[in-house]
């Protein structure tokens, strides 16, 4: 694709600027695609409506066609224009959760395109409560089908630096709404079977949705399907679990805090020997145990605090990559709550690994 310039336009998030939010629609409307912040992360949006759009954004984050996008809307009226039929749960957990970080999988709606949803029969859809989320869809008068704004397989954008980092020379325009207040993606729960399902932990937690829905359940492994000709198990669209990987390797410890502390320790003395360069992602309460440690530390906020850790998580990977080290290691924050979307990207970029002693 050809560079062009990106332009950051800083909107003030509490009560965004109206002719700043236009000039964002008149490109969305144009057919371009346009960075907006949410309360979870950076999202890459265009029009849901416009299918060369929508391959823009593809395009420019470099993500292949079969992992399906998420739709945005400012009024529940336009959640019936992209699902076949409303169901009374989605209305349950509508009235409940939006606008907040709750992205709902329903049957689709014919009208939207197969390029939107890769090709799947449901659609991902979400009422974001940011007011520039919200200003910017309701200018534009139509949903906006918008991913986290990174490139594909990187940890997502929750300054509108990571998103310059990431996407520069690819995108026209991203609105500067200052840091993300949630700071992990929305929860993913899919509304389309029996057993409404979180695909992926997020920003609402399961304790949360089950106060709704108590028969909600969370979907463990990782959805393989048979490839009938081949027999080659494939992930199933939707279910990649390619996210969220930094550039330098991760390791988990979980263990009692003083044995993890322990082990992480020792993995540091262990790589300095090595002439490693080491990075961690500390709580404040480890603080005394790493400050004479010579690792490079990125303190996420107090254990007892989750919402300060989610907030803080992508930025400290995305630091801790750009201070240049090998390795980056992490403590564990349980999964009560928003624990469990902690647990669930730090796992990720672990590819699975745990350290236990
Ligand atoms: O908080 C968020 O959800 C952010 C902001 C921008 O709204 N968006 C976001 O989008 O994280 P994305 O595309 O980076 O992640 C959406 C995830 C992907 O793993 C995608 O495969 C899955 O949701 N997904 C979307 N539609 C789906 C569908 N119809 N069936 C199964 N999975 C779906
Ligand atoms: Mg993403």
């Amino acid at each position: 694709m050809k560079t062009r310039q990106t332009e950051i336009v800083v909107v003030n998030p509490v009560q965004p600027e109206a002719e700043k939010i236009e000039h964002a629609a008149s490109l969305l409307r144009a057919g371009e695609v346009v960075v907006f912040p949410t309360e979870t992360v950076y999202g890459l949006g265009a029009d849901a409506l416009q299918v060369a759009a929508v391959e823009r954004i593809f395009e420019a984050k470099g993500r292949p066609f079969t992992d399906p996008l998420i739709v945005h809307i400012a009024k529940l009226a336009e959640l019936e224009m992209l699902v076949a039929e409303v169901s009374e749960r989605a209305k349950l957990l509508a009235e409940a959760f939006w606008p907040g970080p709750l992205t709902l999988l329903l049957p689709k709606s014919p009208r939207i395109s197969d390029r939107v949803t890769a090709g799947l029969q449901t659609i991902g859809v979400r009422m974001p409560r940011h007011p520039i989320a919200h200003a910017l869809i309701s200018a534009l008068g139509s949903p906006i089908a918008a991913p986290s704004a990174n490139r594909f397989m990187h940890v997502s954008p929750t300054t509108a630096a990571h998103v310059y980092d990431d996407l520069h020379g690819r995108i026209p325009l991203i609105l500067d709404g200052g840091p993300s207040e949630v700071g992990v993606e929305s929860t993913v729960l899919d509304l389309s079977g029996e057993v409404p399902t979180i695909l992926r932990p997020g920003g609402i937690s399961l304790e949360d949705l089950r106060r709704v829905l108590p028969l909600v359940e969370l979907h463990r492994p990782a959805k393989h399907v048979e490839d009938e000709h081949t027999n080659d198990r494939q992930l199933a669209p939707g279910q990649m679990l390619t996210h969220y990987a930094p550039t330098v390797p991760l390791l988990l410890f979980d263990d009692s805090e003083q044995a993890m502390r322990a082990a992480m320790l020792s993995e540091i003395q262990r790589r300095q020997v090595q002439d490693e360069r080491v990075g961690v992602l500390i709580a404040d309460e480890d603080r005394a145990t790493f400050e004479s440690s010579g690792a490079v530390l990125y303190t996420l906020g107090s254990v007892s605090e989750l919402e300060q850790v989610a907030a803080r998580l992508f930025a400290g990977l995305r630091s801790l990559e750009t201070a240049g080290v090998q390795v980056i290691l992490c403590r564990s924050f349980g999964s009560a709550g928003l624990g469990l979307a902690i647990r669930d990207r730090l796992l990720k970029a672990a590819s699975s690994k745990v350290v236990k002693n």
